[in-house]
């Protein structure tokens, strides 16, 4: 299969970065990109192959919270798709507002809520249809791969604010009102670029913790970047077994 898949890794998630078979590395201010701020968050791209797939892997992403506008947000995402991505692997650390879906465990994404207020489209008449953001195919072909490697998967709506703070429990209350399983502070926007220009998007949130307000829940930076830790090997598996699948 041609084409080359980008990644963005989030919170924790760096450590997917080991299996890339690495030829080169590029730092985010060498692609025009503002440098991440957040521990966690290396801010470079790292061009290579995850078994026998071509993949650019950006390994850190830049936040609305950072100051940073919409644009600034997705500009890896464009220039992924000039380095010929034609498919793109968003994963996020975020918070569980769904009791059934337990923390430290992965949860595939069937849709969003975009309620950052803003969009990296903002400035056009570009009315992009977002009626199937997450590919429903791909998806499938997911859920197989990870029913045959006996990974539990979850699979839900990712509600993306701004941030940085982390919500009230009012505000998860809301969330799951409007339909929410799941809450963080970015991806959304990344997968509204990836949409416009014709990149097919995927979407995984390692739930690392208890939305606010929920039982069990503590909300802390170092607790969400452990638990991504300790998650991203299961991810690593999944990603691994799909593209070997395809390739
Ligand atoms: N809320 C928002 N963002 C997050 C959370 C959360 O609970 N956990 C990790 N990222």
């Amino acid at each position: 299969m041609s084409g080359v898949t980008g990644m963005v890794l989030g919170s924790g998630l760096g450590s997917l970065a080991e299996k890339v078979a690495v030829r080169e590395q590029i730092p985010f201010s060498k692609a025009g990109l503002p440098q991440s701020s957040v521990p966690g968050h290396e801010g470079r791209f790292l061009l290579g192959q995850i078994a026998g797939r071509e993949v650019i892997v950006m390994q850190g992403r830049v936040h609305l919270y950072e100051g940073h506008t919409a644009k600034a947000v997705t500009a890896g995402v464009r220039w992924m798709k000039e380095q010929g991505a034609d498919e793109l692997i968003l994963t996020n650390a975020a918070g569980s507002v769904n009791a059934e879906f337990p923390t430290e465990s992965w949860m595939m994404l069937s849709d969003h809520l975009n309620l950052t207020g803003t969009s990296p489209l903002e400035g056009g008449p570009e009315f992009v249809d977002l009626s199937e953001v997450y590919h429903g195919e791909w998806r499938e072909a997911v859920r197989k791969t990870a029913e045959k490697l006996k990974i539990a998967l979850c699979e839900g709506v990712y509600a993306g604010l701004r941030g940085p703070q982390y919500e009230t429990p009012a505000e998860v209350r809301m969330l799951r009102t409007m339909g929410a399983d799941a809450v963080g502070m970015s991806t959304v926007l990344e997968a509204i670029q990836a949409r416009s220009l014709g990149i097919r998007v995927l979407g995984f949130s390692c739930l690392t913790n208890w939305a606010s307000g929920m039982p069990g829940a503590t909300l802390d930076h170092h607790d969400v970047m452990e638990s991504g830790k300790r998650a991203a090997n299961e991810m690593v598996r999944l990603l691994e077994g799909l593209f070997a699948e395809r390739s």
